[in-house]
């Protein structure tokens, strides 16, 4: 949730810009995973709660139900759509023996004049794994209840958005049956931001996951055509109109000392770089002319088309922060913390002796590398490796789940409460997160080796997210592991 208040920011600003700015999320905003482990529920629903309150600082209008947000099981997503002051809307995910529909199907707003439906979809990706016996919950193929909904909205609507959760395949589908849908955000799939493509009346944008962007897509919408205009023609037109006008004034520099075909005569590369010139300019007028017309024909048959432009913005470091917003995520985290520290005591009170904590099977800790090693571990306890869970104290996130597998040493591929029990020889970033557990070795050098670290090694927590300058060789250097 870390982008949570510059996101909140970016609204506030665009808010005071422009009027009718309607904020939607398509889903899969609660929770990374399809499942979360019985252990981290109760951090990982708090910090679903905070993501809800800051939703709605941000006066969220309407969010899709995506399969990730059904991680903790639909019954917590029911009791959070209470604390949701948006809907959560799902046309497909029904009862299984009734087949009612648990969350709204679709939502009316009015936005600058406008009346604007939309409606919700929810992926099922082929495996019922999520939705357990109890829950009595199906999700139902679009093809079942998409049409149904759509003649429902008929003549009620402006504009028609629809959010979708389900796979792109699904939704370029959707698009090319249903040009009544105008536009269709989807989420939870594939990665990365895709910009707006169009298929008949439809555009279809989805922004990356984890809201490490926004997606603004600015519409000036003509209702009653209802018709996207055709907005790469248009820019297409723009580009050669601005081609010509640079050539232009180039012409106009050969031509100031006179006609160039008396003037430079006797310059005959120069002459031929004029004429080049000319003739390329009469090309671009004769193709923009050609543009105008088609345009112009258009414009007649389409009456004024619908327009749009779309842009995402990353939540880059230094972008500012919305204070409420701020506050919200602040408490939250330390609530996450102070959850995971009730899981700490009582995994401590499970140790016979007090202060003995876990081992990851084959870890040894730093400190045994000590005699053997010596050169290595006096460098590597002067780099900020040696201090990484200090710096998560200093932050009060030393309880935390989500913090801790890069902060400490043999739980990177198993996060959850052995984490939070570490032997205090591994509360770093220590020698065996980059050479693998080496207690065999320690125990007897020759009979094991330890690992030679790669860049990989480095990548798995040294992400983009949390660290966007990472570049090896000049990190390998700073460390200066291995030659004392
Ligand atoms: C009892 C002494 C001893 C201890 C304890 C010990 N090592 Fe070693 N280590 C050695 C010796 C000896 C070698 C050289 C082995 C060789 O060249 O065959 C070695 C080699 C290594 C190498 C280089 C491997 C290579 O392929 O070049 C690494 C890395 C290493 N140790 C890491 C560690 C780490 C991490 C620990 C603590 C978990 C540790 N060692 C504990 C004695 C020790
Ligand atoms: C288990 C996670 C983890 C792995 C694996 C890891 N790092 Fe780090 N690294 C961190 C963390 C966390 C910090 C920041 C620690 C802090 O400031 O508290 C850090 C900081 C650093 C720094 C800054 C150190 C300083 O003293 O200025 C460098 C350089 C670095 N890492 C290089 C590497 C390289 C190179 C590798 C791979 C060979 C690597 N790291 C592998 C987690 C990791
Ligand atoms: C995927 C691994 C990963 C996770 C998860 C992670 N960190 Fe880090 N963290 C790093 C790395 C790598 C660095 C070093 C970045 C650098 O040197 O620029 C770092 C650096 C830091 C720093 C010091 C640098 C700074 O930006 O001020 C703080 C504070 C920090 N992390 C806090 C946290 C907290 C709090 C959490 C949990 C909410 C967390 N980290 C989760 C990998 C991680
Ligand atoms: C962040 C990752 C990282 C950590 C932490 C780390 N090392 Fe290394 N270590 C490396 C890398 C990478 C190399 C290889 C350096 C090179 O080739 O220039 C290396 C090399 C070595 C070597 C020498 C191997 C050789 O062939 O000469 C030894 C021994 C070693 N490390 C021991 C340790 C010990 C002991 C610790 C903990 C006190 C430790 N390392 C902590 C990344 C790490």
């Amino acid at each position: 949730m870390g982008g949570l208040p510059k996101k909140a920011q970016q609204l506030v600003e665009l808010r005071e810009k422009k009027n009718g700015v309607l904020s939607l999320d398509s889903g899969a905003l609660l929770f990374k995973d399809k499942k979360i482990p019985p252990e981290q529920v109760p951090q990982l629903t708090a910090t679903a709660q905070g993501i809800i309150a800051a939703y709605n600082l941000m006066s969220f209008a309407a969010v899709g139900v995506a399969r990730q947000d059904l991680a903790a099981g639909l019954a917590y997503l029911l009791s959070i759509q209470q604390k949701s002051d948006f809907p959560w809307l799902s046309a497909n995910l029904v009862s299984r023996t009734q087949g009612k529909l648990y969350f709204k199907p679709h939502t009316l707003l009015n936005m600058a004049g406008m009346n604007i439906a939309v409606i919700g979809l929810t992926n099922d990706q082929g495996d019922n794994t999520l939705l357990s016996e109890k829950d009595n919950a199906v999700i139902l193929p679009w093809t079942n209840v998409l049409p149904k909904e759509i003649t429902r909205l008929k003549g009620r609507a402006d504009m028609l958005i629809l959010l979708s959760s389900l796979p792109a395949s699904e939704n370029k589908k959707i698009a090319e049956k249903h040009p009544e849908i105008h536009l269709i955000l989807q989420s939870g799939n594939t990665s990365g931001n895709l910009g707006p493509e169009r298929i008949n009346n439809t555009l279809i944008t989805q922004v990356e996951q984890q809201g490490k962007s926004v997606g603004i897509l600015e519409a000036h919408w003509n209702a009653q055509t209802k018709r996207w205009g055709d907005s790469g023609a248009e820019k297409l037109l723009l580009e050669r109109k601005n081609e010509m006008d640079r050539l232009a004034w180039q012409i106009g520099r050969y031509r100031k000392n006179g006609e160039p075909k008396l003037v430079l005569k006797d310059q005959p590369d120069m002459l031929a770089g004029y004429e080049a010139l000319l003739a390329q300019f009469k090309k671009l007028e004769q193709e923009t002319s050609r543009l105008t017309v088609a345009r112009n024909t258009r414009n007649i048959n389409q009456h004024q088309a619908s327009s749009f432009s779309n842009r995402f913005e990353a939540m880059r470091k230094e972008l500012p922060d919305n204070p409420a917003v701020r506050t919200i995520v602040e408490a939250t985290t330390s609530e996450v913390n102070r959850l995971g520290k009730l899981a700490a005591k009582a995994r401590a009170m499970a140790y016979t002796k007090q202060g003995q904590m876990a081992f990851p099977e084959n870890y040894a800790g730093s400190t045994s590398c000590q005699n053997c090693h010596a050169p290595q571990f006096k460098n590597w306890l002067n780099t900020r490796h040696a201090s990484a869970y200090d710096t998560l104290e200093r932050k009060g996130q030393q309880f935390n789940t989500k913090c801790l597998p890069c902060h400490v040493t043999g739980v990177l591929n198993q996060a959850g409460e052995i984490a939070l029990s570490l032997h205090k020889d591994l509360r770093q970033v220590g020698c065996e997160n980059c050479h693998g557990p080496a207690s065999q070795h320690a125990a007897k050098p020759q009979s094991a080796r330890p690992l030679q670290p790669t860049k990989d090694t480095c990548l798995r927590c040294h992400t983009t997210d949390h660290d966007d300058k990472f570049i090896f060789p000049e990190a390998l250097a700073r460390l200066g592991c291995g030659s004392p």
